[in-house]
């Protein structure tokens, strides 16, 4: 196999100037100048009640990504005239986000708006969709990739990004789990965080920096039955414990700001939470950036029958602390009454708008409007073919080696017929995803493409895609059976289309759509060795293909360079590395699933026994544990040495140990740490992970890995919602995945 550059070389190569992230970094908001801060306060000063309602009034552009079509151009035009729009989303380009700055210019006290849009993985470069990119566990590639999204996005005028998405999600029926980081918060922070440094750097201001907005607080990926927009319920512990962490991470990293939610939490819709968006992120956390509502979220109060009509949202909106209301005009349109009235203190009011006015002042628009719509600027970001590296370095770290039964990857060069088969074997845009807001998929290589590209000269290479993604049809099955049958093996291309996963894409069956199981087993029948390539945004149900498949590589979906990726990862010239940041299970029966499980008063062991938490027809573990994914080469985890047998609650311990590369290629292990509080004030999950690292060695070379145990590997949220360290024994285990652990030692922590 040919060894492939380490990851590391490349990425050399190409890497834009990103600090390194630094653990602790807890970057804030940067703070104002005082000369920004004396503009603001005289601008404050000189606005009339509707010009302030204005500034928190957020419209949308071109196109709609909600339920209700935006205005028409010219109204658009008129109202940023007249001081009606503060800011805007979906509209993107130097030119068409200069126009509308002129038009602001040309109201009366020339408040520049400011510009938002959904760049959730790339803005033209596109990256894997968040949930596949998590699984590279990279958190400088993650950084990296929202760096250059910010580049991109920026110099198409664009200063504002409604992302990352941080909800952590464990029932994969939803369909926004594929934007964000998966199950855990504890990895979902991380990302959070390196998200956010990347989309801003270490400060806004720079115009190749934007807003990032983590989103949607809170509690939305909890949605009943999996299904989009739906009512979220659970204790306060739950959240601050499992859904919380995540945007805490965000705000500690400065992010600058936060988006509410759909659903109702407990009864009270995120938009009008006054403990989510003022109790808890303006006091408890000190947070002192923009809250802007989710598209239409305010009026949808009405809906929920929290509110009864807009004079009476608009208040419960703004003083339960959410500042800008994106597209339901219910502001624009009963604010101002609402001020006049004496429902909303005009202190309250002052407080939304000059988050808003100091933000814009923090990007340089009260100086130069136009700073970021620079056409130049823009054509040179947008052509930049180091990002393209990035995107593929980015691909072929997600993907996940989830099968490789009797080393039948990579490809041998003794096979000299491949049969492509399957329903994306010659897809371009589904392999980007969700979520686009300007790539070309023309430029996308197919996978059937890179594996023609890459297969030894003289191979055969035969595609056939057996049916459409939706495969309601077996009309092509025959065909694809036959082809298998003229092969050496087979290379299956099968899973979800780019949009049968993102928001409003719930799904009540997750396995693969339509017939595409029956493809599998027919194509299986050829007898030949099938490696299945598997795309998709979300945890499927993959039982027929790990029946059927001596291989299974999950691709998610890739991105721009995603079918160069799978090539790649084919072949051998680079090695699998990444792990899953969710759970697959094994039946939609299962869901909710996650590792960080209870233990129960009756736990189910190895053996059945009766009257124990299971089921009567599938065990209770999933097909792929969070954490799973498997390499080309081996790995051996070895003396494990803990500093300190016992430690003070606020103290500390190093777990040590060495890892080593023993097979016979170069290659990436991301070592997983987990913690089990074995006694506590509350029933504490079987393990939670505390800690990781993506270490890469040489064939037969050893790392020592070390991680530190301290009031952040062993605390948790109590029954009074305190972040506490109780006393007792803590079981730190380390290993490859949550169900492959090697390593374990026991910690005293003494009263
Ligand atoms: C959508 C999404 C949100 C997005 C917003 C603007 O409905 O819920 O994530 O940022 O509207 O497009």
């Amino acid at each position: 196999m040919r060894s492939h550059l380490p990851a590391a070389a490349l990425l050399a190569a190409v890497m834009l100037p990103v600090a390194a992230v630094a653990a602790e970094a807890t970057a804030r908001l940067p703070a104002l100048s005082a000369e920004d801060s004396r503009r603001v306060g005289a601008l404050m000063a000189r606005m009339s009640v509707d010009e302030k309602v204005g500034q928190l009034n957020q419209v949308a552009g071109a196109d709609a990504t909600g339920p209700v079509s935006p205005a028409k151009a010219e109204d658009l035009a008129a109202a940023v005239r007249s001081g009606r729009i503060g800011s805007m989303l979906n509209i993107r380009g130097a030119a068409a986000t200069r126009q509308y700055q002129q038009w602001a210019m040309r109201s009366r006290l020339k408040i520049p708006l400011l510009f938002a849009l959904d760049v959730i993985h790339g803005y033209q470069t596109v990256f894997p969709v968040p949930l596949g990119e998590t699984a590279s566990w990279d958190l400088g590639l993650i950084e990296q990739s929202a760096r250059i999204a910010a580049i991109e996005a920026s110099a198409s005028g664009i200063h504002w990004t409604f992302a990352p998405m941080v909800d952590v999600a464990r029932d994969p029926r939803w369909g926004r789990v594929m934007e964000g980081a998966g199950e855990d918060p504890w990895l979902g922070a991380a990302v959070a965080r390196a998200r956010v440094l990347g989309f801003q750097k270490r400060r806004l201001g720079d115009t190749d920096a934007v807003m990032a907005t983590a989103k949607h607080f809170a509690g939305y990926g909890a949605a009943l039955a999996g299904r989009d927009y739906n009512t979220v319920d659970m204790s306060l512990q739950q959240l601050h414990d499992v859904y919380l962490p995540p945007f805490k991470a965000a705000a500690d990293a400065g992010v600058a700001s936060f988006m509410n939610a759909f659903n109702t939490l407990n009864g009270v819709p995120a938009t009008g939470s006054r403990y989510l968006q003022t109790t808890l992120l303006r006091r408890q956390w000190g947070y002192d950036g923009i809250v802007v509502s989710d598209w239409g979220s305010v009026g949808e109060m009405i809906t929920h029958g929290f509110a009864r009509d807009a004079a009476h949202a608009a208040p419960l909106a703004l003083n339960a602390g959410n500042d800008i209301d994106m597209e339901s005009h219910v502001y624009d349109k009963a604010l101002a009454a609402a001020v006049r009235s004496g429902a909303v203190a005009t202190p309250t009011l002052d407080a939304a708008v000059r988050r808003v006015l100091e933000m814009k002042a923090r990007l340089g628009l009260f100086k130069d409007p136009y700073r970021f719509s620079d056409e130049r600027r823009e054509r040179q970001a947008l052509s930049n073919p180091a990002h393209r590296l990035v995107a593929l370095e980015a691909a072929r770290k997600s993907a996940v080696l989830l099968k490789n039964h009797e080393r039948l990857l990579p490809i041998p060069p003794r096979v000299r017929h491949i049969a492509v088969i399957g329903p994306l074997a010659r897809a371009r845009r589904d392999l980007e995803g969700g979520w686009l807001v300007n790539s070309s998929p023309q430029h996308v290589v197919t996978i059937a493409e890179a594996i023609k590209a890459r297969a030894p000269a003289g191979t055969q290479v035969t595609v056939l895609d057996g049916c459409d993604v939706d495969c309601a049809s077996d009309a092509g099955f025959a065909a694809a059976e036959a082809a298998a049958l003229q092969a050496d093996l087979v290379v299956l291309a099968v899973g979800e289309g780019w949009d049968m996963t993102g928001e409003d894409r719930s799904r009540a069956d997750i396995g693969l759509p339509g017939r595409q199981n029956e493809l599998v087993q027919r194509v299986a029948r050829a007898g030949k060795p099938v490696a299945a390539v598997v795309l998709g945004g979300r945890p499927l149900i993959l039982n027929t293909v790990a029946e059927h498949a001596g291989a299974i590589l999950l691709a998610w979906l890739p991105g721009s360079e995603g079918g160069n990726a799978i090539g790649d990862l084919l072949f051998g010239h680079v090695n699998p590395s990444a792990k899953l940041p969710i759970t697959f299970p094994r039946s939609v029966g299962q869901i909710p699933i996650s590792y960080a499980h209870y233990m129960t008063g009756r736990p189910a062991g190895a053996v059945r026994a009766p009257y124990r938490s299971q089921y009567i027809d599938s065990p209770n573990t999933p097909l792929y544990a969070f954490g799973h994914g498997l390499s080309y080469t081996t790995f051996e985890y070895t003396a494990p040495a803990l500093s300190a047998a016992a430690i003070k609650a606020d103290g500390k311990a190093t777990l040590r140990f060495t890892l080593t590369n023993s097979g016979a290629v170069y290659g990436e292990e991301v070592v997983q740490l987990y913690v089990h509080d074995e006694v506590a004030s509350l029933a504490r999950p079987v393990r939670l992970l505390r800690g990781f690292r993506k270490v890469g060695l040489q064939p037969g070379a050893s790392a020592q890995v070390e991680f530190t145990i301290d009031r952040a590997t062993l605390s948790f949220i109590d029954a009074s919602l305190a972040s506490v360290v109780e006393p007792g024994s803590f079981r730190l285990m380390v290993g490859a995945a949550s169900d492959d652990l090697r390593l374990e030692a026991r910690l005293e922590v003494l009263p």
